[in-house]
């Protein structure tokens, strides 16, 4: 079967193993399959441990997650890995062509797929204007790209496997508002829930639901309206 991408916490408390504090505290929210989902927070608030924890990279200690009412724990983690799409907060590229670079990890995708992912990531209409196209080649030999075109490429490159849960952290920092926006419309447009760390209000302001984490405790949760007539920190970041 194929995943609907309904995500679920239930309580959910997350320690690293090496560290004396928990990270995550008491978190619950429920996801609709397909949705955009914003993580908001300041810096070490838990963005990254708590999308983290949806392919099971860690294991939370209390409580439970649940994809389409399925507790993760009981699924096969290389399923769960191949239906998850994950951008990292720290792009990896490589000395290669941009082909290669949107391949990396799924070497049997065709070039058709290949130019259908670029282009959900709106990053095809640039890469066709490189004289070599898909065949540019990257890094200190090749063609150097803009932070906002490495990030675009690794979203790319998450999609390639047509994941049906996209977990992007950070990784549409350096884009412009309109090129996000059509980015999450795209992403709305195949059905694939999607989670956005992010610290734009203008990527908020789209979400279905956004999160705010503070010191690992989700501060609230809701749609963009519904923060900013509940939530002073939310109304503060707004302002600022
Ligand atoms: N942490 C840890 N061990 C790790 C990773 C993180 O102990 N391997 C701790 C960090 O020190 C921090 C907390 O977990 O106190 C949350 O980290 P993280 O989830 O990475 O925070 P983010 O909200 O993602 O922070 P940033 O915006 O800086 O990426
Ligand atoms: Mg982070």
């Amino acid at each position: 079967y194929t995943m609907n991408g309904a995500v679920t916490f239930e309580h959910v408390t997350f320690q690293y193993p090496d560290t004396a504090a928990a990270v995550l505290h008491d978190i619950s929210f429920e996801t609709k399959p397909g949705t955009t989902v914003a993580i908001m927070g300041a810096t070490g608030a838990g963005k990254t441990s708590l999308v983290g924890l949806i392919p099971r990279l860690y294991e939370q200690n209390a409580g439970v997650i649940k994809i389409d009412g399925t507790d993760i724990s009981t699924l096969n983690t290389e399923y769960l890995r191949d239906s998850i799409g994950y951008v990292p907060q720290e792009i990896i590229l490589f000395t290669g062509t941009i082909r290669e670079n949107i391949a990396w990890g799924k070497e049997d995708a065709t070039l058709d797929e290949i130019i259908e992912a670029a282009k959900l990531a709106q990053i095809h209409d640039t890469i066709i204007q490189f004289p070599l196209g898909y065949d540019t080649i990257l890094g200190q030999k090749g063609v150097n790209l803009s932070g906002g075109q490495k990030q675009r490429l690794t979203i790319a490159r998450a999609l390639v496997r047509k994941p049906c849960i996209l977990l992007l952290d950070d990784s549409t920092s350096a884009l412009d508002v309109r090129t996000e926006a059509s980015l999450l419309q795209a992403l709305r447009n195949i059905s694939c829930t999607t989670f956005l760390i992010t610290q734009k209000i203008s990527s908020t302001l789209h979400a279905d639901l956004i999160l705010l984490l503070e010191d690992g405790s989700l501060l609230a949760q809701g749609s963009h309206e519904e923060l900013i007539a509940d939530c002073a920190l939310y109304q503060r970041i707004y302002e600022s």
